[in-house]
Parts: C-alpha cells; structure tokens; sequence
C-alpha cells in the first residue's frame, strides 16, 4: 500500500522527471536512496513560541521519529498551523477552519503513507481530525498531554479553572493585586494542556474513545517519560498503518461517534467537543443527532470526578487507569467492536485497563457522581436549533428558573456596562448576552461565560442563568445556555429579546423560553436589521460567508461532502 516518495507526484508533465527532481532536492538534506525507498511517514509539528501547551512538540517528534525507524520507516515532521487558546485574536476557534484546510492540504500535497498528528490545545486536534477525516489518510493523533498541578498557600490549582476562580476572587475584592499577581505564576506551572477537564483534556478522552488514539495516550502528563514512549509507540503504529491501514473513514464510523459522545457525558467534559465532533463527522457525511445525543446524556452516568464539576485533575485520571479503565466502566454502553488505529478493536483496550485498588476518580457504575446529566439540549422558542447546558458544572437551584432578561448586545457592550455601578440588575436576572456566535463575533468566542456584575460579586452572588450564542471554554462552570442556534446576528430569536424580558429555563423538561408573545417577536423581526456586514476580503470574508451554524459544528459549508 506505501508509495513513498512516488506519492503525489508534482505536476510537471513527466511523472519520471517529476521523481527525479524531487528525490535530487530532497537529498540536497542527506537521505540515502534506502531511507527514500522507505514508507514515509509524516509528522505535523505543531510547536510555536506562541503555544506553551505544545511545549514538548520537539521532543515528541524525536520519540516518534525513533519509533517509525525501528519500524523501517522513514519519519518526515512538516510544520502546520498551531493554535493556542490565549495567542489568538479575536478567538481560537475562527481559526480551527483555517487549521484544519492547512493541515488537510499538507497531508494531501505531501508524499507521506501515513501521519501521526501531534495536537493538544483545544481546537488543534479537532482540526487534525477534521482534516483526516476529508484526506482519508491513515493517521495516528498523539495528545501532547495535560500539563501537572500548579500550588498556591496549600492549595493546588488548576489550569484554567482556577484562573477563573480567582480571579472572581480578585475582582470581588477578596484577593489583593499582589497575592493575584504571585498566583499568576503558578496556575500553568509546566507545558501541556490544560489539567483539568477543560476542552482539551474532553477532546483528547474522546480521540482515544473514537479510536483515532492508542489506548491511555490521552491521560498521560506532558512532561513524564511514559509521553515519549506513547510518542514512540505512535510512530510504529502509524508504520503499521501505512501498510494495512484502516484508514480514518473505517474508524470514524457513526458507532465510533457514537462511543465518543457517552465518553464525553460520563467525563462532564467541554461543551466545545459537541461543536468540533459535530464538525470532523460533518467531514464524513455522518450527521450528529441533538436528540439523541441528549437521550445520551439522560442515560449515560458521570463517572469522573474532574475539575471543573469535579475535585481531581488529569494526572490522578491517568493514575486511577485513565480512559481505558472508563470504558471498561462503560462497557456495556459502547460498541466494543468498533475498530482503533492500534489494528485491533475498543474491547482490546478494555481488556488492558488497569485496576487501581482505592482510587476515587472513576467511580463504579453503582456509585456515580450523578445518574446522566452531563451536558443537555435544550430547545424552545428561544433556540429553535437547540442550545446547550452543562447541567454538571450548573447550580442546581438555577435549573427551573424564570427571570427578567438584562441584555447586552455585543461582548463590547458587555465590557461598557457590566461592572457599572448603576447597571439595573439583581442576583434573580437572567444575562443575555447576543451577537456572540459563528457570524457575530466573529467565530463563537468564549465569551458564554458572562461574568457575575461586580456590584453583585461583592455581595457574594457566585452564580446567576447566563444566556448566549457564544460558547464556554471547558474549565468554566456555572448555570450557562451556550450556542443558542440560529445565532442572534443572522436573525436568530436571541436577537429580539429586549431588557426586562421574561425568560424561563427548565433543564429537565430541556425547554428554553423566551416569554414574549408571538406578535411582539414578529413586530421586532420586522424592524431587525443584520449587525455584523460582510468583511471586504481575505479570510475573515471567507469565514463570513461560509462558516455554518453551531448545530453543524460549524465548519465551513463547502467542505463537507456532496450530498
Ligand atoms: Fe492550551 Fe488550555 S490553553 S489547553
């Protein structure tokens, strides 16, 4: 099945010509015509002085160079597009599309057999897969993994949950500049993704469920020697692979999904994995089902016990016996049969699981932290294409609530007014937030997490029902309705609810309410008019005039499959 350096030939005309130039260029580097005759395999280095969660990049190639050798092929790194959360303006994920054309195209342009995908920031794998899924290239991800704990005064933190947390705690003016700026220090003490189960450490889990990771990658800490050896190991599977595959399209297959979604409701992991799983099945014309996937939230438990729902962090996951052990866990809930990149099948992976005597990170099916309710879908006349809950990270007081809507139209207007003193708002209000999704923003920040107004974080209010068409990033927590959809910049109702509204929220009947009779709404459509005009040119026009709704996981419209 390997072709080498004969792959993809440049277009010259003359398909000899077009070998013998390339293999005269590429020895100008030192290759001898045995290593050129070998199955090539090629590497994304995705390490960037702006990416400290890719840290160890370099390293891992090094690892995974040694393993494809010792397999007898030869390793090729090539560079892509890297993204990280906090060093992308105005959002990451505007530019997951971006990610996921370069590296799709560089699979594709490039001789290589197959590919082992380094990845962790959030949207990174995401991307990765997405572009897999459209090549159809055989292809190995391997997590960069989650970053260790940071310490504060006897207390551990956690990446960015704590980040979060404190500065609450700052802004409530119960830490002072100097204890916040000493912990500014401290919350990302080593690289690697986020330690919690924020969205990289949710798409990493779910990777190694859907089978397009070796069994335990997803877990294992960033800087420990065990990463190497997973890093290893990837690179001689994926020499494998180039020989008899499978390929992505007979991994990724609808029961894969499947697996990875009861993954994420029993990880209460990110509400960002919906959106770009949505997307990398989108690629394979396997449509994502809201409804089922919320009969899957009532039905699978929440096992894991991680911040931010949670108490723990990634390195106890990974020592209580990390993914594999869960799915074990899970067994009877997921296609066992399916197939991995490891060449065997999910229950291949179950029957290494490790058994942790004591350990309280993944709980017994008998002992859950709670009976299903990780994430829901809501629908009502305020989210005709859904909206979504992470009733795990909620305040269960706040999930039947009905309240006056305090609105802000923009995350600048937000910025203006929020913390104003004279703002009309008390702890029973509901905050809208619009024009915050895919088109609005642009690109669906994470803007969903509306901070609690000042005025009411010094009375000591932690939580309020927080409404958006934005998105959250998966260390955050609190009562908040998240990609409402059709977004309020392209006409979606969010867009017509006006101040002192009333909205009603019931989480267990997955209704969201917009209590404004139907007359009203249509007078306000009719004078409603598109916030947000089309850029002049160059990706943001493209992005503008292409990206699809949450619900479609928001890929652009023109690289899914024909019908
Ligand atoms: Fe990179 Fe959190 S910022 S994973």
């Amino acid at each position: 099945m390997a072709l080498g350096m004969k792959k993809g030939l440049t277009s010259y005309g003359d398909a000899e010509f077009s070998l013998f130039l390339r293999k005269a260029f590429i020895k100008a580097m030192g290759f001898s015509d045995d290593a050129l005759a070998r199955p090539i395999i090629g590497i994304t280095d995705t390490a960037s002085d702006f990416n400290p969660c890719h840290g160890n990049v370099p390293a891992l190639i090094t690892a995974v160079k040694r393993g494809v050798m010792l397999e007898g092929g030869l390793p090729m790194a090539f560079p892509t597009i890297s993204i990280h959360e906090s060093f992308a303006y105005p959002t990451s994920m505007y530019l997951r599309n971006l990610m996921a054309l370069d590296t799709e195209e560089m699979l594709r342009a490039q001789p290589m057999d197959a590919a082992v995908l380094i990845g962790g920031c959030d949207k990174t794998i995401p991307a990765q897969l997405m572009a897999a899924a459209s090549v159809d290239l055989p292809a190995v991800v391997l997590p960069v993994g989650p970053m260790l704990v940071g310490h504060h005064r006897g207390q551990v933190l956690g990446a960015c949950t704590d980040c979060r947390r404190l500065w609450g705690e700052f802004r409530a003016g119960r830490m002072d500049e100097a204890e916040i700026e000493a912990v500014n220090s401290r919350l990302a003490p080593t690289f690697g993704t986020c330690m919690v189960m924020g969205t990289a450490s949710t798409i990493a889990c779910m990777t190694e469920a859907l089978g397009m990771a070796l069994p335990g990658s997803a877990t294992i800490p960033a800087t420990h020697a065990d990463r190497l050896r997973a890093a290893e190991d990837a690179g001689r599977q994926a020499v494998r692979l180039a020989a008899s595959g499978p390929r992505p399209s007979a991994v990724m297959t609808p029961s894969a999904f499947r697996n990875a979604f009861t993954v994420l409701q029993a990880i209460g992991g990110s509400t960002n994995a919906l959106i770009h799983f949505t997307a990398i099945a989108g690629r394979l014309g396997i449509p994502v089902d809201l409804d089922e996937f919320d009969r899957l939230g009532r039905e699978v438990p929440v096992l894991v016990d991680l911040k931010p729902s949670g108490a723990h962090y990634m390195e106890d996951f990974h020592w209580a016996g990390g993914v594999p052990r869960l799915l074990r866990e899970l067994a009877d809930l997921l296609d066992l049969d399916a197939p991995t990149v490891r060449g065997g099948q999910l229950r291949d992976a179950i029957e290494q699981a490790e058994d942790v005597p004591g350990q309280d990170v993944i709980r017994r099916r008998g002992n859950p932290i709670s009976q299903g309710g990780g994430l829901a879908v809501l629908r009502g006349n305020l989210a005709p294409r859904g909206a979504l809950l992470k009733r795990s990270a909620a305040t269960p007081a706040l999930l039947r609530h009905e309240g006056r809507a305090v609105v802000f139209s923009s995350t600048e207007d937000m910025a203006q007014r929020l913390d104003d003193p004279a703002l009309d708002v008390t702890p029973a209000d509901v905050l809208v937030l619009q024009n915050t999704g895919p088109v609005g923003a642009p690109g669906m920040p994470e803007a969903g997490y509306i901070p609690i107004p000042r005025k009411l974080a010094r009375q000591g209010v932690k939580d309020m029902l927080r409404l958006s068409d934005a998105r959250m990033s998966g260390t955050a927590f609190g009562t908040i309705v998240l990609h409402i959809t059709p977004e309020a910049a392209i006409g979606g109702p969010l867009g017509l609810v006006r101040n002192g509204d009333r909205i009603r929220l019931d989480a267990e009947a997955r209704r969201l309410d917009l209590l404004v009779d139907e007359a009203e709404l249509a007078r306000r459509h009719a004078l409603w008019s598109a916030p947000v005009a089309a850029p002049a040119r160059g990706y943001a026009r493209l992005f503008h005039a292409h990206v699809l709704q949450a619900d479609e996981g928001c890929d652009f419209d023109f690289c899914k499959p024909r019908d």
